[in-house]
């Protein structure tokens, strides 16, 4: 089995993403973090929380992490997601606390047990990144019980959130260019499931009105139909699912290794991913940008009738 974190902001997409890291027999779902992006944290909270009840994975933690970005103010999708996050949804909400550790210190903890038993974690972060990079920059020594970091956001054509940027990244662009800087210092692979490939994992209507007979596939159901509802469709994709789908089975996915900078400034392209596509990955440190980029796996093409099967 392969033992996972996600971190999310859930968020109907994120949902089906937990849905799948929960049941699916080849993961381990070490642990859940949450934090402040397609909703406030609060509801983010309730709702990771909801969607593991569902999948019958009380038993997984699920901590409680960054409420704001590191710059700025966060900016909700209740458009996508509806008001609650969950595509205001009749399905009832969990009860149950959080773990009292706070994300950064539960991510800590479980990477260090990871480093000691030598069974390393893939990080799946499906949110903007401030989590993540409060972790390398508090507890550098983490980053020992890291595999690899498999991350949705950026992209390498065109944006959502703006005609250039992501969400996840723009939400945050200072954490993800923490995140970036760090892995390539510390050593830690990395690949970016963009929306140059995000979309093409589409669910049709009829396939979910074919799921059923447990809560977990009743509320897969009820995720795809509400998120075609949205998008006026009649189908849906999975979203931060497919990056899920990417870590249990990576040969649906084409990558080519690129070097990666986030735009942190710029009037049109704050948050934007500079997706190197010169192909240059020889002696970066000589940049004439002056700083040395992330090299990271890009993912350019999905195979989305494999990951849709894959997470039916
Ligand atoms: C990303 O933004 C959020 O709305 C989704 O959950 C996904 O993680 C897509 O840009
Ligand atoms: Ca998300």
């Amino acid at each position: 089995m392969k033992p996972v974190i996600l971190d999310v902001d859930t968020g109907l997409d994120d949902a089906c993403a937990l849905l799948l890291a929960a049941r699916h027999p080849e993961l381990d779902l070490k642990a859940v973090t949450c934090v402040g992006g397609n909703v406030g944290l609060d509801e983010v909270v309730v709702n990771t929380l909801t969607v593991l009840d569902a999948a019958g994975r009380g038993d997984v933690p699920v901590a409680r992490g960054a409420a704001l970005p590191l710059l700025q103010p966060v900016r909700a999708a209740p458009h996508v997601h509806g008001k609650d996050g969950l595509g205001d949804l009749d399905w009832p909400k969990s009860s149950r606390t959080p773990d009292p550790r706070h994300a950064v210190e539960l991510l800590r903890d479980v990477l260090l047990e990871a480093a000691d038993s030598g069974e390393l974690i893939t990080l799946i972060p499906l949110a903007p990144m401030t989590n993540i990079a409060l972790l390398l920059r508090t507890y550098p020594q983490a980053a020992r019980g890291l595999r690899e970091i498999v991350f949705m956001g950026g992209a390498a054509g065109i944006g959502n959130a703006t005609a250039s940027a992501e969400f996840n990244i723009w939400t945050d662009p200072e954490a993800a260019a923490v995140v970036l800087a760090a892995c390539g210092e510390l050593g830690v692979p990395v690949t970016m499931y963009g929306l140059d490939v995000f979309y093409n994992v589409p669910i049709t209507l009829a396939e979910a009105g074919a799921l059923g007979g447990s809560t977990s596939a009743d509320l897969a159901r009820q995720l795809i139909e509400r998120r075609s509802e949205l998008y006026r469709a009649e189908a849906a994709t999975i979203g931060d699912g497919g990056a899920v789908c990417a870590v249990i089975d990576p040969d649906g996915l084409t990558t080519r290794e690129f070097p990666l900078r986030v735009e942190l400034s710029g009037s049109w392209s704050r948050g934007r991913t500079i997706v190197d596509t010169r192909g240059w990955t020889g002696d970066l440190s000589s940049d004439p940008h002056g700083s040395t980029p992330a090299v990271v796996k890009v993912a350019t093409a999905v195979d989305g009738r494999r990951y849709a099967d894959l997470w039916l």
